[in-house]
């Protein structure tokens, strides 16, 4: 079992369904972030084992085990509740949360959603995207709000799509800018980089300006 040394003291619970690889982007950055818990409405969720080998508290809510959705989060905010962390990251949790339970986190609970919101929010990003024909697509770090995937956008990254693209192809693209883009949101949460103005609109102190642009297809250079 690893030791973690968090060189940061906000703690965070990460919530999941399922392989977690965003997860494991997080338990990874360097330095490392405080990670109190991982906590998974899927009992067989991938990501569950990997957590544990990398010596993380890890818990199980099981959706299928509660009446309504209420009860569920209740459950779910219970258990998060007890690590007593400064920001909740969902990282691929697949079930849609209730008002109150999102109110309950207003302002520390995070999702990442793989397209360009508010392209294509829901389900199926990639394949509807193709279907669009968008030549640009990619990932948002948004704070999550009553409305699905309608939250305050804090940083998305873009990349190319192609036509020749597949689902799969245009997935694991976005997916390795997702793992980089995740740690680094983030880390500037828990740095207090991270303003949230009444209005909605996100600001991020001292980060640096965006410059430059992304053509897809890239234009012909003279
Ligand atoms: C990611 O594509 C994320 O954007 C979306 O669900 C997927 C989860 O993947 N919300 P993983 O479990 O982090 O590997």
């Amino acid at each position: 079992m690893m030791e973690r040394a968090p060189a940061d003291r906000t703690p965070i619970v990460i919530l999941i369904s399922g392989r977690g690889s965003n997860m494991l982007a997080i338990l990874g950055a360097r330095p490392a972030l405080d990670v109190a818990a991982v906590i998974s409405n899927e009992p067989l969720a991938a990501g569950l084992a990997a957590a544990r080998e990398r010596g993380v508290a890890t818990r199980i809510v099981d959706h299928r085990a509660y009446a309504d959705r209420a009860g569920f989060d209740a459950a779910l905010a219970r258990e998060i509740d007890a690590f007593g962390p400064r920001l909740v990251v969902l990282a691929g949790f697949m079930r849609i949360l209730t008002d109150a339970f999102v109110a309950r986190y207003t302002g520390r609970l995070l999702n990442i959603h793989p397209a360009l919101l508010p392209a294509f929010p829901g389900l199926n990003t990639h394949r509807r995207a193709l279907a669009a024909g968008v030549r640009i697509h990619g990932c948002t770090v948004h704070f999550v709000t009553p409305e699905l995937d309608g939250g305050p956008i804090i940083a998305q990254t873009a990349v190319p799509a192609a036509p020749d693209d597949t689902e799969e192809t245009l997935a694991a693209r976005v997916l390795v800018e997702e793992h980089k883009l995740y740690p680094q949101v983030v880390r500037w949460v828990c740095e207090g980089r991270v303003r949230l103005a009444p209005d909605g609109r996100v600001t991020v102190v001292r980060a640096g300006t965006a410059s430059g642009s992304l053509a897809s297809p890239p234009l012909d250079v003279a």
